[in-house]
């Protein structure tokens, strides 16, 4: 993963900028709260958090307070446990993680499209394991042909491993980008459980 662990620390603070200004409206966030509100959640663990923009709108407006924030990015980690102290953080790929205890709900928030096939699957398996439900929305769109996906072929994919209850699919156009133009978002919010 060094390649990509390189390019993703240098695009840290675009990132930032991103989740700091979409988290509170963009549709992939509100969709994915949506869906989080649909069951009864106690605990939730978010991959891929970043500062924990996101987890802490599950905290404060719906209310979960077992949240655990993992990142594969050191410095977001230690901005995120100074932004949010009241969340549980540590950094680790999800790719290496080893879940010790059992979450209601795992989420993956706009960063899949850095997974190859592989990995991917990687981590259907591993998630598999934990009873609860899983929701990923798997984010950029211009990263698709790289990495082969398609929203069907992810939706496909999570099939093999997991019951799909829940797919909704769309673009969003986000205009919080001072260096590219529009970023272009594809969601699929998948729920499912193992
Ligand atoms: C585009 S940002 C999205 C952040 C946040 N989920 C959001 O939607 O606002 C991608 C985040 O995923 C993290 N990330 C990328 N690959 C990861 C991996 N394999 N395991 C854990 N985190 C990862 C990055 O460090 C970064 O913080």
């Amino acid at each position: 993963m060094k390649v990509k662990k390189d390019y993703i620390f240098s695009v840290r603070d675009k990132c930032l900028k991103f989740s700091d200004t979409n988290v509170c409206n963009a549709i992939p966030y509100n969709i994915t709260l949506f869906m989080l509100s649909s069951f009864n959640i106690n605990s939730l663990i978010d991959f891929g958090s970043q500062e924990g923009q996101f987890a802490n709108r599950v905290m404060t407006e719906l209310g979960v307070n077992h949240i655990k924030c993992v990142d594969i990015d050191p410095t977001s980690v230690n901005n995120g446990r100074k932004r949010f102290p009241k969340i549980d953080w540590e950094c680790s790929d999800m790719l290496d993680y080893k879940f010790q205890k059992q979450y209601d709900a795992i989420t993956s928030i706009n960063w899949f499209f850095y997974l190859d096939k592989d990995e991917r699957i990687e981590i259907y398996k591993k998630v598999s394991k934990i009873k609860g439900v899983f929701i990923i929305t798997y984010g950029d769109i211009n990263f698709h042909k790289l990495h082969n996906m398609s929203s069907d072929s992810v939706v496909d994919e999570i099939k093999t491993h997991m019951r799909v209850l829940n797919v909704v699919k769309g673009i969003d156009y986000e205009t919080a980008n001072d260096c590219t133009g529009r970023w272009y978002t594809s969601i699929a919010c998948v729920g499912v459980t193992s």
